[in-house]
């Protein structure tokens, strides 16, 4: 069985690693040579909407995925008429714009901070008045790891922030005061079964997730599966979806989802039974999904901008490092260790040095 993917970085990468042991085999679309999937299967190397290696995806993958989820809507459909995709080309559309997307949640009852469509400057200074300051602007699509992204502290913020957009449509949101960010993962087959994994809590920095950690029976679970099992339900989803929300006033409040295995996620390689990986894999091929417990404490922690030695890292205790073979260069992920240990004070320690490394070697 041949699994193609639409992308070759470090989620195809980990996507590979986990889909090797069912014996699974990998192609992979991507412009990027050296992608960092590139050593695991058969790489096409491209465009993502060159119709000649579509076709060639198509007919030697028995079912597509991809890691990331700004796919042109013409190749979702482009895909789907020649090939099995999961998740369905519907799920894309929502979640690669923050527009649909934030509709979406309200619809199903989400909530979501108070947001307003931009289109003009015009537009923003009049959709501020119900919003308020601090606010953020945030370009409607390709927006990842905070970039297209202004904070709006003063009315004297718009004109910069409008045009640093150059034009594209927008979407302006009020700044959340949270108490903290967590992440959901979740995985839906074809038959409709459905497993969580444990919250997890994330810290970002400059819009950049640093550390997630594993958060067993976290008294905010409840509320976040019910969340996202009405996302999966109402898109009929096929695979892993992540979602992303804030906690405020002991509620949760909904951020925006990714409709693919997820940074936050990553934890689940050592600490859960099965991981966010295998999980997927499973899901779009419609095999019985796995156990998602967590069997020990976890925190994954991100490497930005470069790298520590690797001795450096396998010399701590509990530590498991994840290199991407990617080339360091600033606000890039370049690494991941999780730390994982069954007794606390263990966990972390190793949790604790990591990030101390981390934040030694981050030129973001
Ligand atoms: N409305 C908001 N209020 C407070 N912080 C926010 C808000 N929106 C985004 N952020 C911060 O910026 C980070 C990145 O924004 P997000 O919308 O998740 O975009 P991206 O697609 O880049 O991950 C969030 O994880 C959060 O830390
Ligand atoms: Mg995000």
């Amino acid at each position: 069985m041949k699994i193609g993917i639409l992308g070759a970085g470090q989620l195809a990468r980990m996507l590979a690693l986990a889909g090797y042991p069912l014996g699974l085999e990998f192609i992979f679309l991507d412009p990027a040579a050296d992608a960092c999937a590139h050593p695991l299967g058969e790489h096409l190397q491209g465009d993502y909407d060159d119709p000649r290696l579509l076709a060639t995806l198509a007919e030697r993958a028995d079912i597509v995925t991809y890691e990331f989820e700004n796919v042109p809507a013409q190749v979702a459909e482009f895909l789907t008429a020649h090939t099995q995709v999961f998740p369905p080309a519907n799920a894309l559309a929502v979640a690669q714009d923050r527009l649909l997307e934030k509709n979406f949640f309200q619809a199903l009852g989400i909530p979501t901070p108070a947001y307003a469509p931009v289109d003009c400057l015009p537009g923003l200074r009049q959709a501020m008045d119900a919003i308020g300051y601090p606010a953020i602007l945030k370009s409607r699509t390709q927006g990842y790891d905070g970039k297209g992204q202004s904070v709006l502290a003063t009315a004297a913020d718009l004109a910069a922030a409008w045009h640093k957009l150059n034009g594209v449509p927008a979407i302006v949101e009020a700044f959340v005061p949270f108490t903290r960010e967590v992440s959901i993962i979740a995985v839906r087959n074809p038959n409709g079964a459905v497993a969580f994994y444990p919250l997890s809590e994330n810290r970002h920095r400059d819009g950049i997730l640093r550390v997630a950690e594993c958060k067993v029976g976290d008294r905010l679970q409840a509320q976040a599966e019910s969340y996202v099992g009405r996302l999966l339900t109402e898109l009929d989803y096929v695979g892993v979806l992540a979602l992303e929300l804030f906690e405020v006033e002991g509620q949760l409040i909904a951020n925006e989802f990714a409709p693919r295995v997820h940074n936050s996620g990553h934890w689940t390689i050592e600490a859960c039974q099965t991981s966010q990986f295998e999980n997927h894999l499973r899901a779009i091929l419609n095999l019985p999904l796995g156990n998602t417990e967590a069997i020990a404490y976890a925190a994954m922690i991100n490497f930005i901008g470069g790298l520590p030695a690797c001795a450096e890292v396998l010399t701590i205790a509990n530590a498991h490092l994840h290199l991407y073979a990617k080339v360091s260069r600033k606000g890039r992920k370049v690494a991941h260790a999780t730390a994982l240990a069954n007794d606390f004070d263990r966990f972390s320690d190793c949790r604790d040095e990591l990030i101390a490394l981390a934040e030694k070697t981050d030129c973001s």
